[in-house]
């Protein structure tokens, strides 16, 4: 068993398909088809069935899936410490939920690197299973969400307020309302996020908590596509203010004055508690903790003119 065939049979259960696989590695398919068989070989056990026109794991490849992610993780993280132990920066492997990942990492980012120009910068962009994942198999050194992990050995710290508000078209009846009750908003259509979304989750319990049914809901699979159609007035959404601060500053999109919003959150840096942090791990947390993080992010959109909500 080899760390290339390791990597290639987590890229297959990743990606569902041979196929996608080899494009996603850059290598043949062949070559795909070539490391499974071997790995099954070696192993005795079917590790992938046909599932119409892709494939799945078994339980034998799910259980191998799990371990290859550890090891290859382990190897990096290895690599990177080996290199950090001789003197060099660690390279710095980086994991977010996708609002994080588009709207306030970027400017971090900036600050970042304009102060460790040495260290090699990564960033993932995913959801919120996929941002756990990649930190418990030790493929990414920080995770980025809005909502922290319960149990599973990492620590999640609150670096960035979090503002959750309510978005709805320029003209929409209530937009010039100042006291709205929330169950007033139940028969509109609500734009949501996909499923495995935190705000998606946020705005599940927000409806529960305000204890109606949504009488119509629209999934739209990313904050570029619902924030588009709430301006073109398919309807409203609730929404991180880091995502519409220009919608709101331009008046393509309107906040409204909803009872109980802003909902007060935080954005939180997780990582694993029991693992050392490498010298890179450190800085950017030292960045998280300084007033440098929260100025850049909310002067980001400064340069172009435009406040923040
Ligand atoms: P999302 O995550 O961008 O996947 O909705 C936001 C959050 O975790 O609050």
């Amino acid at each position: 068993m080899t760390f290339s065939q390791l990597r290639t049979f987590l890229e297959v259960a990743r990606q569902g398909s041979v196929r996608a696989a080899a494009a996603s590695l850059l290598i043949t398919e062949p070559s795909v088809s070539a490391a499974l068989a071997a790995l099954r070989d070696e192993l005795k056990v079917a590790l992938v069935e046909r599932d119409g026109r892709g494939i799945r794991l078994t339980a034998a490849g799910t259980e191998l899936a799990r371990y290859a992610a550890q090891i290859l993780g382990l190897s990096e993280q290895a690599v990177r410490r080996t290199r950090e132990a001789a003197g060099q920066a660690a390279p710095l492997n980086l994991v977010a939920v996708t609002t994080a990942g588009e709207y306030v990492l970027p400017p971090i980012l900036k600050v970042f690197r304009e102060a460790h120009r040495d260290v090699q910068l990564r960033m993932e962009v995913g959801n919120r299973t996929i941002v756990l994942d990649r930190i418990l198999a030790r493929e990414a050194d920080l995770g980025f969400g809005g909502r922290p992990p319960e149990g599973r050995g990492i620590l999640g710290v609150p670096f960035l307020d979090n503002e959750l508000i309510v978005v709805a078209p320029h003209d929409h009846p209530f937009s010039n309302e100042t006291s709205i009750d929330a169950a007033l908003l139940a028969g509109e259509t609500w734009l949501v996020r996909e499923p495995g979304s935190g705000t998606r989750e946020t705005t599940q319990e927000f409806w529960a908590k305000h204890g109606f049914q949504v009488a119509s809901a629209m999934t739209l699979g990313s904050n570029g596509a619902v924030k588009q159609a709430a301006a073109a007035g398919l309807g409203v959404t609730l929404i991180s203010s880091h995502a519409v601060t220009a919608e709101l500053a331009t008046g393509a999109l309107r906040q409204l004055a909803v009872k109980d919003t802003p909902l007060r959150r935080s954005w939180y840096v997780l990582y694993l508690e029991a693992d050392p942090l490498s010298g890179s791990c450190r800085q950017f947390l030292d960045l998280l903790a300084s007033p440098d993080a929260r100025t850049a992010v909310s002067n980001w959109f400064g340069g172009v003119g435009v406040g923040h909500a």
